[in-house]
């Protein structure tokens, strides 16, 4: 798909259009007969271009038809750009369903509304790459049609924002492709290849230590989670150097669980089915590596993910035992099924020992509890350093991912310890807190953010630019907090 800016597209370049049409029904570039069919729209209360409304019709233009959506920009006041990416996606797939080859869009009508170019450029495009997307590598009968080309009027859009949301888009779209592959297709090792056919193409270096290499780094945790299952472990380190002036280098950690079948203190088959989507912390962090370097920032970024799997089988770690880890704390095993910890807390120590990293971000689904707490349009965040929150908090802000601190109260520091270890990785409730906490624990003296994206990761239907499966969920974030990092 092409998106370029064409001021000048007729409804006879065209075989759908989308038009975004305010409350004060101002317009530019519409056929005068259109204005007509709007006012009467208006008058029968079909159409009044409020935020959360959208009207199709078929425009016979000449002899051709031209299968158009009037979407709302609403007013001032009730505009939001999540809104605005929902109407478009909503519109794009329904065109999507009819087949259109050519899609003109014209929202001239957003001035007055809202008047950021640069942002309505990169959103535009991001948008129209997200919505584009859906899960169905695995279906016979999937439709090979592809729209080929749109084209944009009404604004004088910015190139380098146009690039940087299709970037952006494209990125995240990878991310869930990485998500919603089956855990028999996307195994560690396969995890790892992706990681580096990927870092290839966009132009980050991509190392992968094996099972010999993690035994040798004595990443006792790590390799405890990964030892029930037949497929070997593999930690994939990813580096950026896009700043050679700069010492300073921002670590990120991603759950790699590619399954999580909570291993002997097993889920129920419900909780099961989605547990491939266990790597969504190691999507983001992909995803995020590949936007970066593709956009060329000026930061130095290393991204570790922990890969394995969590199984059963007569190698599996069981519940009652005392593990060690690589930053040297022994853990009591109250519940296999908290095995993200694990991997994060190996992650997290090795990053700090041997990438040179100024300050660690962590990004995991880690907790049904975060469901239970936000729901699934909110991700948890705890941090040590209010400094590198706030950076983290406007990325989100920048991306319009919406996320919410949690506190570290001092009364909740004895419930990770154990009375035979030094931690238990099963502390309970409350639960995303607990599990934030224990990877606070290996967090040497440097600033720390820690993100649970397990109610935000993966969504159980479509919803605007989303298709049902992952949502590359921490991408956009994670590009604009590396981004802010290289001012
Ligand atoms: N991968 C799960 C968390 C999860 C749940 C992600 C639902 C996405 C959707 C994690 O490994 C897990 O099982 N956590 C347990 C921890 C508990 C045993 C302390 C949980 O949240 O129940
Ligand atoms: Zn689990
Ligand atoms: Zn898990």
């Amino acid at each position: 798909m092409q998106i370029r800016i064409d001021e000048k597209w007729q409804m006879g370049d065209v075989d759908g259009a989308i038009i975004g049409i305010g409350q004060n029904f101002n317009l530019s570039n519409v056929p005068d007969r259109l204005s007509e069919v709007l006012r009467q729209l208006k008058e029968k209360e079909l159409f009044q271009g409020k935020i959360d409304e959208s009207y199709a019709l078929t425009w016979m233009n000449d002899s051709e038809w031209v299968e158009l959506i009037l979407i709302g920009l609403g007013d001032a006041e009730s505009f939001t750009r999540n809104k605005f990416r929902a109407e478009i996606g909503d519109a794009f797939r329904a065109l999507k369903k009819k087949k259109i080859k050519t899609l003109g869009i014209e929202i001239g009508a957003i001035k007055g509304i809202y008047d950021e170019t640069k942002a309505i450029s990169r959103i535009l495009a991001e948008t129209l790459i997200m919505s584009d997307y859906t899960f169905d590598d695995y279906k016979s009968d999937r439709k090979l049609y592809e729209l080929k080309s749109v084209l944009l009027s009404g604004l004088s859009f910015d190139q380098d924002a146009l690039d940087e949301g299709e970037i952006l888009g494209k990125s995240n779209v990878f991310a869930r492709s990485l998500t919603n592959m089956p855990a028999n297709a996307l195994t560690p090792t396969k995890l790892a290849e992706m990681a580096s056919e990927y870092g290839q193409t966009c132009g980050f270096d991509v190392e992968i230590k094996e099972l010999h290499d993690i035994k040798a780094l004595k990443m006792e945790a790590f390799l405890s989670v990964s030892k029930g299952s037949s497929e070997p472990p593999k930690l994939i380190v990813m580096r950026y150097n896009g700043n050679e002036k700069s010492s300073k280098r921002l670590g990120l950690v991603g759950k790699g669980l590619t399954y999580d079948s909570g291993g002997l203190s097993i889920k129920p088959t419900p909780s099961m089915v989605n547990m491939k989507d266990d790597m969504g912390g190691a999507s983001a962090v992909i995803g995020a590596m590949g936007a970066i370097a593709q956009m060329g920032i000026k930061s130095n970024v290393t991204a570790v993910v922990a890969a394995c799997e969590n199984m059963i089988s007569g190698h599996s770690y069981k519940p009652g035992d005392i593990i060690s880890s690589m930053g040297g704390k022994s853990i009591f095993i109250g519940n296999t099924d908290a095995e993200g910890r694990l991997t994060l807390v190996d992650a997290v120590t090795y990053i700090q020992n041997y990438e040179s990293i100024d300050m660690v971000l962590d990004i995991a689904t880690l907790t049904g509890a975060a469901i239970h707490c936000l729901g699934t349009d909110a991700c948890a965040i705890l941090s040590n350093d209010d400094t590198f929150y706030s950076n983290v908090e406007n990325a989100f802000k920048k991306a319009d991912e919406n996320q919410w601190r949690l506190p570290i109260f001092d009364e909740y520091k004895a419930l990770i310890k154990h009375e035979q270890a030094d931690l238990t990785n099963s502390a309970g409730s409350p639960g995303t807190i607990t599990a934030g906490m224990f990877i606070e624990a290996f967090v040497k003296d440097i600033p720390w953010v820690h993100i649970d994206i397990a109610g935000t990761a993966f969504k159980d239907k479509q919803e605007g630019i989303f298709s049902k499966g992952g949502t590359g969920a921490g991408v956009r974030p994670l590009y604009f907090l590396a981004k802010k990092l290289s001012k």
